[in-house]
This record gives C-alpha cells, structure tokens and sequence, in this order.
C-alpha cells in the first residue's frame, strides 16, 4: 500500500460524525462474550447433517446465552425448518460460521428475528457463514411471501457483519426501528425479480458499509423514520439499485449520506419514491455515485407508478445534494442520467447537481427532465416558487469527464428464478479502488 491509499485508510476509520450522531455497534467484543459464556448449538440438539432442524436447538442456545454469551453455530451444513425470534438478548453474539439452509419451512416472517436487544453482535469468524433461503423453491412457482432471512427490530448498540445472505424467499436483511447499529461485509445474493429486497433499514444512527448486492430490487433501501443513516461502499451488482422510500403519510427522513455506490445493471443509481404522502426529506447527500448499464441514474419520483397515490400533497424534500456522479447508462433517450419529478403540491428546494457527468451507452443523444424542483443544477429552477410541468433538455454530445472505470467482477448474467443460487464468498472491495472499512474476516 503506498501513501495515498495508506491515508485514505486512515481517514476512512474516523469516527464519521456529521451524519452519524456517536458510536454504532455492540459495547462488548464478540471475544468478552465468548469468554463469560459459549453456547454451540451442538449441544443443544443441532446436528450439522443438513436435515435436523437447527430452529429449537438455535433457540435453546439463546435462551442459555441471552443474558451474556455467544451462541456458536460451527462450521457444517444445517437444515432450518422453523423460525427463531431471540426476544430480548443483552451482551450476546451470534456466531455463524456454517452454512444454514432452509430446507421444508416454507412460513412466512423472519427466519432469524433478533428484538428487542442491546449489545448484540452477528458475525462470522471465517467470513463464510451463509443463510440459503432457497427461495427459488417458492419462485418458479410463483410464490412470493415466504420468509425474510434476517430482521434486527427494536434494537440498540449492535453489529452484523461478514454474513453471506442467498436466495431469500422473500427480502434478505431488515434492519427495523433499531439504534446505534453497524451492518458491514456482507455479501448478498437474490433471485431476479422484484420483492427480494437486499436491505432494508429505518432507525437512528446506523452505518452500513461495505456490501454487495445481487437480485432485482432494494439494493440498500432507507426507509422512514430514519436519521443519521450512512451508507457508504456498496456494490449493486445487477440489483435494482438503492433508494430512499417508498414514502407515504408523515414521512421523516433526515441527515442521510449515501456514498462511494458503485451501480451495475439495475433499475437505477439512486431513487426517491413516492406518490403523494406527507412529511419530509432533508438534509441528505449522495456523493461518489458511478453507474453503468442502467436504466434510470439519478432518479427522484414523486409520482412514481409503481405506487399507489398516498393521500397528501407529497413529501417536502430540501437541502438534497448530488455530487460527483459518472459512468454511462443504458439508454439516455429513454431514460436520461437526471430525471426530478417533484410533488406540484410540495415542490422540491435546495436540491443540488454537481458535478455529474454521464453518458449514453446507446446511441448519442440524451436527456435531462425536471418538474416542480427548485435548487441548482441542469434544468432545475433556481430559487423557490410554484409548481411547474416537465422540462427536458436535451445532450448530443458526451460530457467531459464522464467516463469512470468498471468493477472487474461485474455480473454478465442474472441467477432468474428458477434454479438454485450459488453462495457466492466475500468480494475484497465494494467500491472501485476503495479497501473495505474494516478488514474482511478470515482474511
Ligand atoms: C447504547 O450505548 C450507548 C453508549 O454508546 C449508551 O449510552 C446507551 O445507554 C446504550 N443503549 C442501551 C439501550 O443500553
Ligand atoms: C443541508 O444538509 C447538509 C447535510 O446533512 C447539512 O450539513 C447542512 O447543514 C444542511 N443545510 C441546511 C441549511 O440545513
Ligand atoms: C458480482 O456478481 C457475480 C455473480 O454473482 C459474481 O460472480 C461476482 O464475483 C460479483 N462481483 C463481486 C465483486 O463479488
């Protein structure tokens, strides 16, 4: 490593404050856990045969672990058949280093559901523990409302990290109505079509970094009420792409930053999606975006389609900054590299382009769409004031500086629905030229 990078690495480990309000993560180390208390699962009934339900043995271990602890669930192949919600842990970790399949459980819910805890730590030690949802057992059938592999709700002073996610039946990772909490190396892996979200995450003062994302919708998604929410190294390797919503009724969103998101083959770079609603955006930044090969880039939706009208006059968003976007997209006549549409009834101020410099992958000639925003930047009108109808411009020629490079493992072709999803292992970066924050496990 040479200096540069050797300083970046430095000031990438500050403490980020600015839109994370203090520390994130559990209180204790994994290592004081394990030292008060080990609980493995195989002494608890489980048995790494890939056929004994690994649910009530996975539960008695927490039950034993709970008040102080870590619960190992070794390296080995185990079958999940049934649902474990862990209520109320205090100073407990969960070590994964096998590999869980679902197998016959077909319910619906949370396959793993931690609540309601403080001081929680989830990890693999080897960077290889990995839940298989199989979903594309329930998929090529049509079906779509099995479980969510993992969801963190109600939860303070926590960690998840180094975790591979594959195939959930339905999203992978929720992170709900929680605080103070870090997600990190992890390598996520769905079928591809919509409803199989990546993660989801609403709370207070949550830094997820460091992830990759394959499937056909939420790569990393905030959702409402959220503030100081960072998010930062994300690799949306064929997914949908990353977005703020959907937003309806008192929406309150505040101090999100979204940065260094590297985009491949998905619906968009970055969306706001709502239609109608109420309540507020603000005071958010997305910086160090590049895209290639997608179809929507910067892509703010007040009226989105795919969404039933909320009743209100929309969702106030200001103080919203782009900066620093490049790469090319899909097809700029269709779908050019900057489209606001903001509420007629709310519009958008403070909004701010800078720097954005992206062209066409087809064709040479691209477009530029802008209605009912206020702030600086392409077509946007400069002050404050009414609403207004679309305006578009038009670009024939490429912009300066557009061109940005491509993360080497992009994905050519997608996993479908049909046919079961390799695990995939950790990828070494998750944003081009940029070492993961914390060091991968097992490395
Ligand atoms: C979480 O940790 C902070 C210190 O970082 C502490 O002040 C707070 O009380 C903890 N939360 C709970 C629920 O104990
Ligand atoms: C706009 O948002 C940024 C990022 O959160 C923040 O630093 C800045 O203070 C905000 N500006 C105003 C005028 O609130
Ligand atoms: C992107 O996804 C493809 C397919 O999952 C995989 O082969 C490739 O390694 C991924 N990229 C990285 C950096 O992991």
């Amino acid at each position: 490593m040479h200096f540069s990078s050797l300083l970046l690495a430095a000031i990438s480990v500050l403490p980020v404050f600015g839109q994370l309000s203090g520390k994130v993560g559990p209180l204790t180390t994994h290592a004081a856990k394990s030292a008060k208390k080990t609980c493995n699962v195989l002494s608890y009934g489980a048995k790494a045969d890939k056929s004994t339900d690994l649910g009530p043995a996975l539960l008695s271990a927490f039950t034993a672990c709970k008040s102080g602890g870590t619960v190992v669930v070794p390296a080995g192949d185990f079958a999940i058949k049934t649902w474990v919600t862990f209520e109320g842990g205090k100073a407990w970790a969960l070590q994964l280093d096998g590999t869980i399949y679902r197998t016959t459980g077909t319910g619906g819910g949370n396959m793993l559901f931690v609540r309601n805890a403080n001081d929680f730590e989830m990890f693999s030690s080897t960077g290889k523990g990995a839940i298989q949802g199989n979903g594309y057992d329930d998929h090529k059938s049509g079906k779509r409302d099995g479980a969510r592999l993992l969801r963190v709700e109600q939860t303070t002073n926590f960690s998840v990290h180094d975790i591979i996610l594959v195939d959930a039946p339905m999203f992978h990772v929720v992170i709900s109505t929680s605080t103070n909490g870090e997600v990190y190396n992890m390598a996520i892996r769905g079928g591809d079509e919509g409803g199989l979200d990546g993660i989801d995450v609403w709370g207070t003062n949550i830094w997820v970094h460091d992830v990759m994302v394959t499937n056909k919708d939420e790569c990393v998604t905030v959702k409402s009420p959220s503030k100081n929410i960072l998010v930062e190294n994300i690799y949306c390797n064929s997914s949908g792409g990353c977005a703020i919503g959907s937003l309806g009724a008192d929406t309150a969103i505040s101090s999100v930053v979204y940065k260094n998101i590297y985009t491949w083959k998905s619906n968009q770079m970055m969306m706001i999606k709502s239609n109608g609603g109420s309540g507020y955006v603000e005071d958010v930044v997305f910086e160090n975006f590049i895209g290639h090969g997608n179809a929507y880039s910067l892509d703010v939706d007040q009226y989105w389609s795919s969404m039933t009208a909320v009743a209100g006059n929309g969702v106030q968003l200001s103080n919203i900054t782009f900066n620093n976007w490049k790469g090319t997209l899909a097809n700029g006549a269709q779908r050019g590299p900057v489209k606001v549409a903001c509420a007629d009834k709310a519009p958008c101020t403070d909004i701010t382009i800078t720097d954005l410099a992206m062209w066409t992958e087809t064709g040479s000639k691209q477009t530029y769409s802008c209605r009912s925003g206020y702030g600086s930047g392409f077509c946007l009108k400069k002050g404050t004031g009414a609403s207004y109808v679309a305006v578009t411009s038009t670009q024939t020629a490429a912009p300066t500086g557009y061109s940005a490079v491509s993360m080497k493992d992009d994905l050519k072709t997608a996993f479908g629905t049909a046919s079961s999803i390799p695990i995939p292992t950790m990828p070494a970066s998750f944003y081009p030229n940029t070492p993961p924050v914390s060091k991968l496990a097992g490395q």
